[in-house]
């Protein structure tokens, strides 16, 4: 089938990639990108494993078509690092045991993240706003949401500065499988 040359700006970088007409975004950052801390979940939009931020914005990639999002800045987990230092959600998840399997992990936490950008100190009301389209099946959530709080608390957030996109890390959450 004949592929598609197109340009993505993925974590602060402009890629070119070849697609193919009916692969969806998931399908292209993770078989031709190589970038799996994007995960492959249900396919639905129904599980939130397959999250990425459009323009800082969490949207899912198994409803995306590539083409459509060429003049978006496209972050996965692999781009939330900064200079050197994984995300303060990264690390509470990491300090609170907050990743179990790990397979809905990148997408709470760039979902958190998005939030957290936006709202350094949210109510628990809005973190479960924010998360509500992520599903896990390990957790039961709690520790999810404490990694949320404790990043609030300590107002790390606005000192990591989300809104800048590096290139690509291998942070809790980006592990490739
Ligand atoms: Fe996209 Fe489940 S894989 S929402
Ligand atoms: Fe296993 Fe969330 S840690 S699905």
């Amino acid at each position: 089938m004949q592929r598609t040359l197109i340009t993505l700006t993925i974590n602060g970088e402009e890629r070119e990639v070849a697609v193919l007409p009916h692969h969806t975004l998931m399908e292209v950052l993770r078989e031709d990108l190589g970038l799996t801390g994007t995960k492959h979940g249900c396919e639905l939009g129904e599980c939130g494993a397959c999250t990425i931020l459009l323009d800082g914005e969490p949207a899912l990639s198994c409803l995306v078509l590539p083409l459509a999002v060429q003049d978006r800045a496209i972050t996965t987990i692999e781009g939330l690092e900064r200079s050197g230092r994984i995300h303060p959600l990264q690390e509470a998840f990491a300090e609170l045991g907050a990743a179990q399997c790990g397979y809905c992990t990148p997408g709470m936490l760039l979902a958190g993240a998005a939030l957290l950008a936006k709202n350094p100190r949210p109510t628990p009301t809005k973190m479960k706003e924010a998360l509500a389209g992520n599903l896990c099946r390990c957790t039961g959530y709690t520790k999810i949401y404490e990694a949320l709080e404790k990043v609030a608390e300590r107002g790390e957030v606005e000192k990591h500065e989300t809104a800048t996109p590096a290139s690509s890390s291998n942070g809790i959450g980006g592990k490739r499988q």
